[in-house]
């Protein structure tokens, strides 16, 4: 008997790596992570949060902590819950937070987001905010981690294994685990219509569909990081909940394929960032359709006067946002707010292209580790 196939060629299931294993698995990761909690009539039920529902009625302010792409999926996660349930949100990398002795006390609700459930940084913010009489929730992957015990409650994602250095299915289910606790907040505290709620449960129930369209269009995202090959520096613009979008794509191209990428509130452009763009200067904007969709189009306008290349994010079929653009990435559209569940794909996808295209070992990126246990 011969075996032709290594045990981790036989764990890729027939795909070169375990990143494009993981990107294809998004639709899988997102739907597990909606399945039981997402009901069409009742809405959201979160039962093993744990913390009791007049405890989180009493919540005044939610601090997220976080590293990393998980970082990103906080900014998101802001907006959301400022939106629909009211409640102020502030979001830190997690090595600044204890640091800085942040306002807290028992009204407060920290959200730790981890992957893995073990990055110190994130493991030491939450046991901060316990320490001053928060409670905390933790969003992770890893069922039983240091995180988990740590907390109050845990809202699992069920991404399964994660084996990339880089994080993508988990990142995806970390968005889609922090829309549903931000529609539960809105649910318990009242702040949304009935009418609106059912609307935002189907949209949300329909992302595991979108998300699985937006990975098949891996190949023209591929045609697109051609084009990228050999760029020395690349600006990813968004606005609202398209910056997050924008930090995680940079994020992803800066570790996997080594290129220098900056992500910046497109708002910011004039304030200095607009002096680096010459001819041939890459900027990648999401342009998918939020509320200052306009003003983007403006900016993009600017730096395109000054010669840069314009790959553009948008939503299907929107010409408009195709005549700012030199190249078109499409995606499927869906609620504002949920829009970085699908976005933020084919910005995963063009790292990937750029990085295997310039021959980067995609799953285990230089200097970089998949999980960080030391400060
Ligand atoms: C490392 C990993 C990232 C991850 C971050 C936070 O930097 O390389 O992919 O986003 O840690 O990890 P966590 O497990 O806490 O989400």
């Amino acid at each position: 008997l011969e075996v032709a196939w290594t045990l981790e060629e036989a764990q890729k299931g027939g795909y070169p790596d375990f990143m494009s294993k993981e990107i294809a698995q998004q639709p899988e990761a997102l739907a597990d992570t909606l399945v039981g909690r997402l009901h069409p009539v009742e809405g959201i039920g979160l039962d093993e949060v744990r913390i009791p529902e007049e405890e989180l009625r009493r919540v005044d302010k939610v601090a997220v902590v976080a590293c990393g792409s998980s970082y990103h999926a906080g900014l998101v996660a802001k907006l959301a819950i400022e939106h629909w349930a009211r409640l102020p949100v502030e979001v830190e990398v997690a090595s600044e937070f204890r640091y800085r002795d942040p306002v807290l006390d028992e009204r407060t609700l920290v959200v730790g987001i981890s992957q893995s459930g073990e990055s110190v940084d994130t493991l030491q913010a939450v046991r901060h905010g316990r320490d001053n009489g928060a409670r905390a929730l933790v969003v992770c992957n890893v069922v039983d981690s240091s995180l988990a015990r740590e907390a109050d409650g845990v809202l699992y994602t069920r991404a399964g294994p994660e084996v990339c250095v880089a994080a993508t299915k988990t990142h995806v289910a970390q968005l889609a685990a922090l829309e549903l606790l931000a529609l539960h907040l809105a649910q318990l505290r009242g702040t949304l219509a009935p009418k609106r709620a059912g609307q935002l449960f189907e949209a949300l129930a329909a992302l595991p569909d979108l998300v699985a369209q937006a990975v098949e269009r891996g190949p023209a995202v591929a045609a697109v990081a051609e084009t990228l090959l050999g760029a020395r520096d690349v600006f990813y613009l968004g606005r609202h909940v398209g910056y997050p979008v924008a930090m995680e794509g940079a994020l992803k191209l800066k570790e996997l394929a080594y290129v220098r990428a900056e992500a910046y509130p497109a708002g910011e452009l004039k304030h200095g960032p607009i002096a680096l763009v010459e001819p041939g200067t890459v900027v990648v904007a999401v342009a998918t359709r939020q509320p200052l969709w306009e003003k983007l189009m403006a900016n993009l306008a600017e730096v395109r006067a000054r010669g840069a290349r314009v790959v553009a994010l948008a939503s299907d079929g929107d010409e408009r946002t195709a005549e700012h653009a030199d190249e078109v990435l499409w995606v499927p559209p869906t609620e504002p707010l949920f829009s970085p569940l699908v976005d933020v794909v084919p910005l995963q996808q063009l790292a990937y292209e750029v990085a295997r295209r310039s021959g980067r070992d995609v799953d285990r990126p230089r200097n970089l580790a998949k999980t960080v246990t030391v400060e």
